[in-house]
């Protein structure tokens, strides 16, 4: 059973979680983010939160899974038990699967996206074409549902055969070798960058910390985005601190965790700005700037055929390590919960969600338009999608961090730790006080975005949600 199994190293846990926060969130988002909200500023906020948020839930959730050594929903019923503490508190592990399930059903899709442009690229097709023949080539690849789901079938298919091979020889051996691998891509990308593009306008850009740049959209945007990097809230992190060695330090861990995320993330943002300036176009392009934006840029530059179709084997990969990370917590409970076996939950986790994957392949063409999420939301089934994720991932990060900072026995929180007493207190009040108010507030911006709702459901989540965790709180069994 998958809860006896530790990583072969004790080494092994890091370079798990830094394959699962480096991502699409890293190449994609966090650029374009940046770019929409005035650079510097808002790197100045995205670290703050890494470091007063990111980091104590991080150590927080990691030390959910080691404690419990369980999968994610069965280690919520363990401590809960063990702990005296609340049932409530299993929603936690529930939640997490539930927006691990949607994310991967998006995530593969979007990373489906990569693979065509790595062979776009490769192919030389897009070599000396103009700006808007490149963004038609973007539109005509999400009007199309089939090469979509070819990418996406592909892209989830891999991702599980990885998983299903099981923790040591799957997992453990493709991240061993993916890892570095993807290290070395960046830094050739990145010194490409620098010799072809405009490195000096770019690292103005990023490092020019100018708060006024900055609106609350955001600040939040920021505070959001850092839990989404280091993926948190979702169960994967405290999967795989189920197998991180009993001696590894959590706290040491959890800081080169965010580290090495956010040093990837600016070293991919300077990259892409670099290349982005250098060809004259513009930053704030928002989702559009890695397959509209860059792909202009590669295609007027030297070498940018094949440079291009690099720096897309770059993102394929780093969305790899990512989608394994979120197809384990699930499966690992398949397996515990009902004596699957590996390979058969795998398959389980695997099928359903590249079903779910369907109604993002459809969003983008033949449900662009009409169906009952527009009538009702005014959005298309995938941005309702998102917008699920976007509440469930705050709200994840909010109760793990009430429920180790305020539930958990002290004293197995202090053996876990093994820190200093001054560096405990630190950590405790950071989880107790500071990540649950900050979080409170990034779950307050998506609120704004349920138009016409905005008073009443933030009196009713703030009624309702406070007396539910206020009584989790204080209740033992
Ligand atoms: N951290 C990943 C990224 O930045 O792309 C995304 C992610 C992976 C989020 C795993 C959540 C998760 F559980």
């Amino acid at each position: 059973m998958s809860s006896n199994q530790i990583w072969t190293h004790k080494g092994t846990f890091l370079l798990a979680a830094v394959g699962s926060a480096v991502g699409l969130g890293n190449l994609w988002r966090f650029p374009y983010l940046a770019g929409e909200n005035g650079g510097g500023a808002f790197i100045l906020i995205y670290i703050a939160t890494i470091a007063m948020v990111g980091v104590p839930i991080l150590i927080a959730e990691s030390l959910m899974g080691r404690s419990s050594r369980r999968s994610p929903i069965m280690g919520l019923k363990h401590l809960t038990e063990t702990h005296g503490a609340s049932r409530g508190w299993r929603v936690i592990g529930w939640m997490g699967a539930v927006a691990a399930f949607i994310i991967l059903s998006f995530y593969s899709v979007i990373a489906g996206w990569a693979v065509h442009y790595s062979g776009l690229m490769f192919s030389g097709s897009l070599a000396g074409a103009d700006s808007e023949q490149i963004a038609a080539s973007f539109d005509t690849l999400l009007a199309s549902p089939n090469l979509l789901l070819a990418y996406h079938t592909a892209f989830i298919l891999v991702s599980g055969l990885i998983v299903g091979m099981g923790i040591h020889k799957g997992i453990e051996s493709g991240l061993r070798f993916m890892m570095p691998a993807l290290f070395l891509i960046l830094l050739i990308v990145l010194g490409y960058a620098v010799v072809v593009g405009d490195a000096g306008a770019a690292m103005a850009f990023l490092f020019t910390f100018n708060l006024e740049d900055l609106s609350l959209e955001g600040w939040l945007e920021a505070m959001g985005q850092s839990f989404f990097t280091l993926s948190l809230g979702m169960g994967a992190i405290m999967a795989y601190g189920a197998y991180m060695s009993s001696e590894a330090s959590l706290t040491r861990t959890a800081i080169w965790i965010a580290c090495v995320d956010t040093l990837i993330a600016l070293m991919a943002g300077v990259a892409i700005f670099a290349l982005v300036f250098g060809s004259g176009l513009e930053a704030g392009q928002g989702p559009g700037l890695m397959f509209v934006t860059l792909p202009i840029a590669f295609a007027q530059l030297p070498g940018g055929s094949i440079l291009g179709g690099i720096f897309f084997i770059l993102v394929i990969g780093a969305a790899l390590t990512s989608a394994i990370s979120l197809i384990e917590p699930i499966a690992a409970w398949l397996i515990e919960r009902f004596g699957l076996s590996r390979p058969l939950s795998v398959g389980i986790m695997v099928a359903a969600c590249w079903a779910l994957g369907l109604v993002t392949v459809f969003s983008f063409n033949i449900w662009s338009e009409g169906t009952f999420t527009q009538a009702w939301f005014n959005r298309s089934p995938f941005d309702v999608l998102e917008f699920i994720t976007n509440i469930l991932m705050p709200i994840g990060g909010l109760l793990i961090a009430l429920f180790v900072g305020w539930s958990l026995s002290r004293q197995e929180v202090l053996r876990e730790m093994a820190t200093t007493s001054s560096w405990f207190a630190v950590w405790q009040f950071l989880v107790r006080f500071v990540a649950p108010t900050a979080v409170a507030f990034v779950f307050l911006r998506t609120i704004p975005q349920v138009e016409g709702y905005l008073i009443p459901t933030v009196g009713a989540v703030a009624i309702i949600g406070g007396f539910t965790i206020g009584r989790a709180m204080l209740a033992r069994r």
